[in-house]
């Protein structure tokens, strides 16, 4: 089986439902809210393990209960835990506002992520050496990303890049990225280009020019598109009623390379990364809401 090493945050979300996202200036009272293990790197890493591949996750989080709690439950979804190491900072934790309509806005406050350095990732790069995939995220500081992708490459393995939060990405980096997978808004940051269902491809050319292998484009309920040097396509969503959009690029992205990792061809790998997605957003959460392997397969 192909192993896969996530590079990347641990959270604790602390999710708000409301009927619309607060404007500015506005005070407004939530109709639920829960916490629960969250952060891009730990979501990811759970749905590849939710959906059958070896993960290990290199990250951090304080010495302090939240990160006590989202090792336990990375632990539980099967993610080998042993490089997560405790500092001297909070767990990283992230505030989510979600609208009736399903719609998020969150913030994040780095903490132990960032905490997180070059010489951390030489304390495991045996697990970077030892992986065919290296997937990373930027809740984490980008030259510890950029050190890890080249510690991968080195070793033969491929980088996947998702450019979450959005910021500006160094050609040194992106020419070292296999697959770059940003959201529109992502894309639009890194590009300058304003990026929607029709321009979508045009601007992903513009990072393949600067060296990124390939780029494949989410677009929510817009699907997703495919573009490398030689080719590009689209890929419609599957059809969903969504309650919660937390999650669903990552578990996305997790069912993407797991189909990846089980030989499926790009086309169909985006297919199934699309039916995971929509299972994702019709439930409530981050790690939680990422649906296992059968689950997809039974929409399939
Ligand atoms: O992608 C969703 C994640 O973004 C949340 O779990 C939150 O922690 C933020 O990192």
């Amino acid at each position: 089986m192909k192993r896969t090493v996530v590079v990347g945050s641990v959270n604790r979300d602390y999710t708000f439902l409301l009927d619309h996202l607060p404007d500015r200036g506005e005070t407004i009272l939530s109709r639920r809210s829960y916490s629960s293990t969250g952060g891009k790197g730990a979501n990811q890493a759970a749905a590849l393990s939710k959906m059958g591949l070896e993960v290990a996750m290199i990250g951090a989080v304080g010495a302090d209960e939240p990160g006590e709690r989202a090792v336990e439950a990375l632990a539980a979804y099967g993610v080998s835990v042993d490089h997560i190491i405790k500092k001297n900072v909070p767990t990283g934790s992230a505030f989510i506002c979600v609208d009736k309509n399903a719609h998020n806005t969150i913030v994040v406050d780095p903490g132990a992520n960032g905490a997180l350095s070059c010489e951390d990732i030489d304390s495991a790069a045996q697990v970077i050496a030892e992986a065919d995939f290296c997937l990373m995220q930027l809740e984490i500081n980008l030259e510890v990303v950029a050190h890890a992708a080249e510690i991968c490459r080195e070793h033969g393995g491929k980088v996947v890049l998702n450019p979450a939060p959005a910021q500006k990405i160094p050609d040194e980096l992106l020419s070292l990225t296999d697959y770059l997978i940003p959201n529109e808004t992502e894309l639009a940051l890194l590009t300058g280009c304003e990026v929607n269902c029709h321009t979508a491809v045009a601007a992903a050319r513009r990072l393949t020019d600067r060296g990124v292998k390939a780029v494949i484009v989410t677009m929510g309920e817009e699907g997703s598109c495919y573009v490398d040097g030689r080719q590009d396509f689209f890929i419609p969503a599957a059809e969903t009623s969504a309650v919660d959009t937390t999650a669903a690029g990552d578990s996305y992205i997790g069912a993407f390379l797991s189909a990846l990792s089980r030989g499926y061809e790009v086309r169909t790998a985006m297919e199934f990364a699309s039916l995971a997605a929509s299972i994702t957003v019709s439930r409530q959460g981050a790690a939680d809401s990422i649906p296992l392997l059968e689950e997809v397969e039974r929409l399939l």
